[in-house]
């Protein structure tokens, strides 16, 4: 897989790939993707091999500000092109009901279609060259199922640069948010609201600020968001959240134990085996996380601790990422304590 810095030839070359119904990796505001043309099928099913991921899991579908909502929505209320305005280009998903045109390969076989406009000058420039800007290019995250989401170009080569599958990635750098975009489902409006399915930087009350509803909680009938899995954006050293007062209690005992910690945290600490330290403002933090739980991943350390966040509405989407990533490790410090090293 070739990295390619941001220069014109590489966003034809990108393009032409695409339109070839290759892979291709490219930075977002949020996250890196990994694209395929959305109309073809083929390529679509190409992008669930290389990630390993489940085919009945929706993808987003990326489209240039130009390109027209009526040709991949239908039904769209007035509520989405409000939100379309005020938020794209940026990180904003509006699950919408799907035009007829659009093959179910994109939905996972729902009746709805997940879109959004980025607003990174190498993914807006991506998808004006495509299919010359009125394509769409289908992009979950550029990482293994259930992996850590890449905000480098550097991570998508990681995660893919020995398998073959990614024909290039664009070299962006280090993407803006950090944390995935926030998904609000529009699809059910008459009947249920706009329902918040994935929290993220553009918060409930930014979007009720302008549909002057406030996105409510997912039900059991929801669109499912893969981003949603309770396990997911999972490092492979067990990860476990706690507050600074717990958090030195852990520490000490864990050393005590002669186990190796990685810490990721917001205020003095202590010397461990590893650590990171992150701005303690949710903005900067999310801008961090996804590169530190990868650092602190390579470190050989028994477990990652994390100094769990405030919280308060401006730190939804981060404790939601981290209680994903903390997910299936429950227990992991009583069982450090209580098992020799
Ligand atoms: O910030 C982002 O959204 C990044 C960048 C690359 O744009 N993309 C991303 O994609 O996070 P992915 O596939 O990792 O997560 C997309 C989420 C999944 O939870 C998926 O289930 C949900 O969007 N989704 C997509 N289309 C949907 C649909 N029609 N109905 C319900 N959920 C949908
Ligand atoms: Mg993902």
């Amino acid at each position: 897989m070739d990295t390619q810095q941001f220069d014109p030839a590489a966003i034809d070359a990108a393009a032409r790939a695409l339109e070839a119904g290759a892979l291709v990796a490219f930075p977002t505001e949020t996250v890196y993707g990994l694209g395929a043309d959305a109309e073809n099928p083929a390529a679509v099913a190409a992008i669930y091999a290389a990630k390993g991921r489940p085919q009945d899991h929706p993808v987003i579908v990326h489209l240039a500000p130009e390109a027209p909502l009526d040709y991949w929505a239908c039904g769209i209320p007035p509520e989405a092109r409000a939100l379309a305005d005020a938020f794209w280009p940026g990180p904003l998903t509006m699950i919408l009901k799907r035009a007829p045109n659009i093959p179910d390969a994109v939905s996972g076989g729902q009746d709805t279609v997940g879109l959004r406009c980025p607003s990174h000058p190498v993914a807006l420039a991506l998808l004006r060259a495509f299919k010359g800007g009125r394509g769409g290019v289908a992009a979950p995250s550029a990482n293994k199922f259930g992996h850590v989401s890449p905000t480098l170009a550097r991570h998508v080569q990681d995660e893919f640069g020995a398998d073959g599958s990614v024909a290039m990635v664009l070299d962006g750098g280090a993407s803006q948010v950090g944390i995935e975009s926030t998904i609000v489902d529009l699809s059910r409006l008459d009947t249920h609201g706009p329902v918040l399915l994935r929290p993220g930087h553009i918060s409930a009350e930014a979007i009720a600020a302008v549909i002057d509803r406030l996105p409510g909680a997912p039900d059991a009938a929801a669109p499912r968001a893969s981003g949603t899995l309770e396990s997911h954006y999972a490092p492979h050293t067990p990860v476990a959240m706690q507050e600074r007062a717990a958090l030195l209690e852990t520490v000490a005992a864990l050393h005590g134990a002669g186990r190796k910690v990685a810490l990721i945290h917001t205020s003095d600490m202590p010397l461990t085996h590893a650590a990171l330290r992150l701005p303690a403002a949710p903005d900067g933090f999310a801008h961090a996380l996804y590169a530190a739980l990868r650092a602190m991943d390579g470190q050989g350390a028994d477990v990652i601790l994390v100094e769990a966040p405030p919280q308060d509405g401006d730190w939804l989407g981060v404790n939601d990422r981290l209680r994903r990533a903390a997910h299936g490790s429950t227990g992991i410090v009583h069982g450090l304590l209580n098992t020799k090293v």
